[in-house]
């Protein structure tokens, strides 16, 4: 059974229907990686599943219980984190306040949290440097690391990331993606990306949304392997990107 699975999920948002049957499951271990269009309904996927939007069809089960409808907090304490769009972090709290916030759904003590936050900078040694700092300016990747940092914070079983490497310079979009292929050791992962190269370099799955539907799913190569599909969906060229053959998995 999978970890995951998503039934014939519709959203709407007043009378703009954003989600209209999406299917697919997410097994245990896994990246899977949503693409999309701008407005395909990648984020508004992520956001049924974390409870920040209600579904009006369909079903959503996690670990083979129906989590549709249930509220955010309750669904991240049954493990599933969810990194949204933009990168929300607190100018009045230190960065490492900021990643220990991501431990308040988990009956930890303070001094474990703290513990783990300092960890955290093994992971991302690129913000260490902000960690006790308050008045810190951090760029577009660097705020993107806290807000992964806060996500794993949870200790998800399930982690939701919405377009980690959005207005990133290429070598940041590379840190943020190893980064990825680290917490898929112990994390199973549902990515949204635009960036059609790196979203399927990491993954073991991917779909295409488009028009709130999945159109297309398949491993990664086979989705690079067809030319039409690749013309029409991922605006790509070539054959597998050289970040996906240098991946172990694939
Ligand atoms: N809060 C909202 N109110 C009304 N309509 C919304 C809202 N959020 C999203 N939508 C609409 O729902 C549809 C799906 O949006 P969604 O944000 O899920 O797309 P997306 O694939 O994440 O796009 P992007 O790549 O631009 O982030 C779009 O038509 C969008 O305009
Ligand atoms: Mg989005």
């Amino acid at each position: 059974m999978a970890l995951l699975q998503i039934n014939d999920l519709h959203v709407r948002y007043g009378e703009i229907v954003a989600l209209q049957g999406v299917s697919f499951d997410v097994a245990e271990g896994q990246v899977v990686t949503l693409l999309g269009a701008n407005g395909a309904g990648k984020s508004t996927t992520l956001r049924a599943i974390s409870g920040l939007a209600k579904p009006t069809q369909g079903d959503i089960l996690y670990d083979g219980k129906s989590i549709a409808g249930l509220g955010p907090e309750a669904i991240v304490r049954m493990g599933i984190s969810h990194v949204p769009e933009g990168r929300r972090v607190f100018p009045g709290l230190t960065v490492k306040e900021n990643i220990m916030l991501g431990g308040s759904n988990r009956r930890a003590a303070k001094a474990e949290l703290s513990r783990e936050a300092d960890a955290m900078f093994d992971l991302f040694p690129d913000i260490r440097k902000f960690a006790n700092s308050l008045g810190w300016t951090l760029s577009g990747g660097q705020l993107q690391m806290v807000a992964v940092a806060r996500g794993l914070m949870a200790k998800p079983r399930l982690l939701l990331l919405d377009e980690p490497s959005l207005g990133l310079a290429p070598v940041i979009v590379q840190a943020v993606f190893r980064i990825i292929s680290e917490i898929r050791r112990t994390t199973t992962v549902l990515l949204v990306e635009q960036n059609a190269r790196m979203g399927l370099s990491v993954a073991d799955h991917g779909y295409v949304l488009e028009t709130g539907k999945i159109v297309l799913g398949g491993k990664p190569d086979e989705l690079w392997g067809n030319e039409a599909i690749r013309a029409a969906y991922l605006g790509g060229h070539g054959k597998v990107p050289k970040e996906a053959a240098a991946m172990p998995h694939l």
